[in-house]
């Protein structure tokens, strides 16, 4: 069934009324829920009208009705796709076997991991983007900001789900310890390192939604295919919101960039300084960005090696990216995979078992996926007739996790001594005084169809309608 039934207090699709001890507990974690958002949640906006998308089916074309809504009003629900009564596992030791419909005990405590580590992520970044709405540089840009949002936090209601109908009393103990982690906090800090550091400027949400909601693409689609349908089903639609996020980065990054060449070509300058007078972000400084984001996401993907990858991936519980499109296998216990590490100092390729190296193996999936959109940025840069070119930096820079996380690597994948680092670590990642520099452009435009000097309008609206629609009405 694909009908979503907005009578519930909980907006659902898999027939929450008819299971009541499950659809108490719920109904008894989302005052919780809201109490969140309420404090952790998007800053003094709580009372705007926010021209918002919100799931009416989960069938791929059409799922979505936008209106006005205040954002704690927003029809938070669970959402699942369909279910396909005759899928089997198409990879690892059960192959060729019915998926579960519920969760084998066996594997319990490594899918309620799983989930937790995907559900911590969602509250997350709301948490890490809650004060960017006072400097929004205009309606259009908040409000993309406030769908991506409410949607993290439906991202969550659909991990919290999984916790409580298929886990018991531990699952909804992860459910409310969910809201009681916060990022960047000493005490209590979120599971994963990038989602504690902060995104305070809009230049780091664009590269935030760009490169680190793409890691949450394919982790969902290594989920999406997992042999615990339901894990499969909830992650399929979480992706459909997910392709939006990525969305607002590599526009929003895009129209930087367009705006700072423009500028460039105006002054005939790439003198930081003076387009930094100017009120634009230089090129270098957003390179410095990307070499950030970039590097401390890719630390998401795991160790290098990883005997638990293999154990995910041979259980069924976690697959590869587009794991129904290879032509392997689906076993890959004889194959080998070639991955980076660090022999006296330097880097070298060294072959591993395949199924050691999953992770790895995702992560390569993520910086092909990753580096198409630098290339559409570097389009911008070529239409202006600017030689310089953005770059996504080497696998080995900056990375705090697995084998390369011992060596100091420039950009260009040299290896440094650490003196060498740290007298070049201030050219290719964000310093104190770039962050100071960006944030000193940010200012809250709320004028439709007005936007800050340092970025470009978008070529189009939301949801067909024009640039300087009111996208949100503070009342
Ligand atoms: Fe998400
Ligand atoms: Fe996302």
């Amino acid at each position: 069934m694909s009908g979503i039934n907005y009578s519930d207090k909980i907006p659902n699709n898999v027939n929450l009324s008819e299971d009541r001890v499950l659809q108490r507990a719920l109904e008894h974690w989302q005052p919780n829920y809201l109490n969140w958002w309420q404090t952790m949640g998007p800053e003094n906006s709580q009372t705007a009208d926010v021209y918002l998308r919100t799931a009416v089916s989960v069938k791929p074309d059409g799922w979505a009705h936008f209106d006005y809504v205040k954002m704690p009003d927003y029809r938070w629900g669970i959402f699942l796709t369909p279910r396909d009564g005759e899928r089997k596992a198409h990879f690892g030791d059960n192959i060729g076997k019915d998926v579960w419909q519920e969760v084998p005990g066996e594997h319990r405590a490594n899918l309620r991991r799983i989930i937790v580590t995907q559900g911590d992520t969602e509250p997350a970044s709301v948490e890490q983007q809650r004060h960017l709405g006072l400097t929004a540089p205009s309606l259009y840009d908040l409000r993309n900001l406030f769908q991506v949002n409410v949607e993290e936090g439906r991202h969550l209601w659909a991990m919290v789900y999984l916790l409580h109908r298929y886990f018991g009393r531990d699952g909804r103990e992860e459910g409310d310890a969910l809201l009681q982690r916060n990022s960047g906090s000493e005490d209590s800090p979120r599971i994963l390192g990038a989602f504690n550091e902060k995104t305070p400027d809009w230049l780091a949400f664009y590269m935030f939604t760009y490169f680190t909601d793409r890691d949450g693409k394919f982790q969902l689609c290594a989920l999406a295919e997992s042999c615990f349908d339901p894990l499969a089903r909830t992650t399929r639609f979480m992706l459909t919101e997910e392709a939006h996020h990525m969305f607002v980065g590599e526009s929003g990054v895009s129209r930087i960039v367009q705006r700072t060449a423009e500028v460039m070509n105006q002054l005939k300058t790439d003198d930081p300084a003076t387009l930094r007078a100017a009120g634009v972000i230089d090129l270098p400084t957003i390179q410095r960005y990307l070499n950030f984001h970039f590097s401390v996401t890719i630390d998401l993907f795991g160790a290098d090696q990883s005997s638990n990858a293999a154990m995910y991936y041979s259980a069924g519980l976690k697959g590869r990216f587009e794991e129904g499109k290879r032509t392997d296998d689906h076993q890959l216990k004889n194959d080998a995979y070639r991955i980076l590490s660090v022999a006296d100092g330097q880097l070298r390729e060294i072959e591993v078992p395949m199924l050691n190296a999953l992770n790895e193996v995702l992560r390569d999936d993520y910086i092909r996926d990753a580096a198409s959109g630098v290339a559409r940025w570097n389009k911008v840069l070529e239409k202006h007739g600017i030689e310089f070119r953005l770059r996504i930096p080497h696998k080995a820079f900056n990375r705090k996790i697995g084998a390369l996380a011992d060596v100091r690597v420039s950009p260009e994948g040299q290896v440094l001594t650490e003196e060498q680092w740290r007298l070049h670590q201030n050219e290719w990642l964000a310093t104190d005084e770039d962050r100071a520099f960006v944030a000193s452009l940010m200012g809250r435009v709320t004028v439709p169809g007005q936007f800050a000097n340092w970025i470009a309008p978008p070529v189009i609206g939301i949801n067909r309608q024009p640039v300087d629609f009111e996208y949100v009405r503070f009342n």
